[in-house]
């Protein structure tokens, strides 16, 4: 597939087969990924590739992390959506969680170092779709909580930046649908600023 087609015709897949994705596949991806940009060479990423049970600590984060916001988690209504919360990371046979790890060179800029990142997961979609494959970036509230860094033990500074789901496509994606680029465009041809 030519890159412009990927980028024009990649969409967010979120209902996807439960078909196991080939280990080579997913590597595919990780390697996409860290062909991003990156200022001063600092590759700021870090990825956790979750499958089988291994999405079963992503849920139980999801939960506890919801249970802290409820008065009662006891109750029978709290309970159902505390398990919905548990089995989300089974919508996908593939979860990769998307980290950002700000170098400590003093010339790396905190910005840049999540903006590269989020690079990498662009790649990483780009990739997919090319391979055949459909992902969705999700994030929600919960990336973004302390706990959630515990879960993959990173540090404060650290960032989650959403969790790629991927699998074999179970739905036709309706086109997309973009405001055109002119109206999102200045263009500067003279010393008008
Ligand atoms: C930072 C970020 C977070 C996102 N989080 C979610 C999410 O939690 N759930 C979801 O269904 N899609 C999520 N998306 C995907 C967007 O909804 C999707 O890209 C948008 O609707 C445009 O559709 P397309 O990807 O098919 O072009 C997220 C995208 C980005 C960039």
């Amino acid at each position: 597939m030519q890159l412009l087609e990927a980028i024009h015709t990649r969409r967010s897949i979120g209902k996807v087969q439960d078909t196991p994705v080939e280990r080579e596949k997913i590597e595919q991806l990780l390697e996409a990924a860290t062909w991003a940009p990156n200022h001063h060479k600092t590759e700021p990423w870090k990825f956790f590739v979750l499958t089988g049970e291994g999405r079963r600590p992503l849920g139980r984060t999801l939960a506890d992390i919801a249970a802290v916001k409820m008065e009662d988690p006891s109750t029978p209504e709290n309970q159902e959506t505390l398990e919905r919360q548990k089995l989300l990371p089974f919508r996908a046979p593939v979860v990769i969680a998307a980290a950002a790890i700000p170098s400590d060179d003093p010339k790396a800029v905190h910005i840049e170092e999540i903006g590269a990142v989020n690079a990498a997961i662009q790649n990483m979609l780009l990739a997919a779709h090319s391979l055949g494959l459909g992902a969705v970036w999700r994030t929600g509230l919960p990336t973004y909580h302390p706990k959630m860094k515990e879960l993959f033990k990173l540090r404060e500074q650290d960032e989650v930046l959403g969790f790629i789901y991927i699998g074999y496509p179970d739905m036709t994606p309706k086109p997309g649908t973009r405001i055109p680029f002119a109206e999102k465009t200045v263009w500067i041809e003279e010393d008008q600023l």
